[in-house]
């Protein structure tokens, strides 16, 4: 049985022993790295300086929703606004494995210039053990290269802290829910942000089209599973796609792009199995998407693969 308080207990004292200086951790807003800032923080309070990167890649509202937390958690933290420097560096690239390198190496940049200013030593990442498996640590070859985690240059001459690098995600939520953490059942999202959910070419324009998407599913999914239609799945999300097909808008032909409905059932987001949706939910999706962005999305597709054979995110 996993003992929460002494997991803790454990690794508050392993930091205030380890850590000798300041210390930043990348504050994504997320489970993980919220609960290793809380944990880093209880062992050496304003030494932590927790970085929230504000990638232009993020979901809608999350900046502010972020601010706010971290501010009620009393963590000592900073914003820095990077997305130009981000949709900069995505400028044509639209191979996955190179949209990750591409991102993972801005953050490492911005955290150094972050880690410098700050004059820190110690560097604490939310990695769990999923993320380290799946990139390779595992012996079991490379999946994806998680950004908190392949793209971790060992010359960032600052040292690693990863609480949480033994723990699985129902783990974290428990020691979230321990430490009194509103974040504790929002759902997973990949530290490479939307950009992961934009197939091809990231650009402004692309990453407006898939948060507005990825809001109205996140939305009516809540509001279906309140109204008690359906579970509320592990994960759920919209994706776009590269492709353009044929449609109409206003009585005109319109050559208009594709978004994909993500659902999934998993535990530790190793294997998954797609939710199902039911149809009338499916529908209020869809047409919300159309009506809400029908000059640019002319068709709305729904994913039921399990991973294996697929991953949860398409790339
Ligand atoms: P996949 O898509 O590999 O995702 O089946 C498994 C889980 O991990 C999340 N994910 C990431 N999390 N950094 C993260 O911290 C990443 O680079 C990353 N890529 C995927 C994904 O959302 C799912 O919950």
């Amino acid at each position: 049985m996993f003992d929460v308080k002494t997991f803790v207990d454990d690794q508050v004292a392993d930091i205030k022993k380890r850590v000798n200086g300041k210390a930043i951790i990348a504050c994504s807003g997320g489970v993980d790295s919220v609960v290793s800032a809380v944990i880093a923080s209880k062992a050496i309070g304003d030494e932590l300086l927790a970085i929230y990167v504000d990638t232009g890649l993020m979901r809608k509202g999350e900046t502010e929703e972020v601010r706010i937390m971290l501010k009620g958690l009393n963590v000592n933290f900073k914003m820095v606004d990077a997305s130009n420097d981000f949709f900069n560096g995505l400028k044509g690239v639209t191979d996955p494995e190179m949209k990750r390198k591409v991102i993972g190496e801005r953050f490492i940049r911005c955290f150094e210039r972050e880690a410098k200013e700050f004059g820190a030593r110690y560097l604490v990442q939310g990695t769990i053990a999923p993320d380290l498996i799946e990139s390779g640590d595992g012996g079991k070859g490379i999946v994806k290269s998680h950004h908190n985690v392949g793209g971790l240059p060992k010359e960032m001459g600052l040292e690693l802290v990863e609480p949480l690098r033994e723990l699985y995600k129902e783990d974290v939520r428990q020691v979230a829910r321990f430490l009194d953490i509103k974040v504790s059942e929002r759902q997973p999202f990949p530290g490479p942000g939307l950009g992961v959910r934009c197939l091809g070419e990231v650009t402004p324009e692309s990453i407006g089209v898939v948060r507005e998407a990825c809001y109205i599913v996140e939305t009516e999914i809540k509001k279906a599973s309140e109204e008690g239609k359906m579970k509320i799945p592990w994960q759920y999300f919209a994706a776009l796609l590269p492709i353009r097909s044929v449609g109409v808008h206003n009585g005109e032909r319109i050559y208009g792009r594709t978004v994909v409905i993500r659902a999934v059932l998993s535990n530790d987001g190793m294997t998954a199995e797609y939710a199902r949706i039911p149809l009338d939910v499916l529908d209020t999706i869809s047409k919300r998407i159309t009506d809400t962005m029908g000059d640019k999305v002319n068709r709305v597709v729904y994913d039921i693969t399990d991973k294996p054979p697929a991953t949860i995110e398409w790339e």
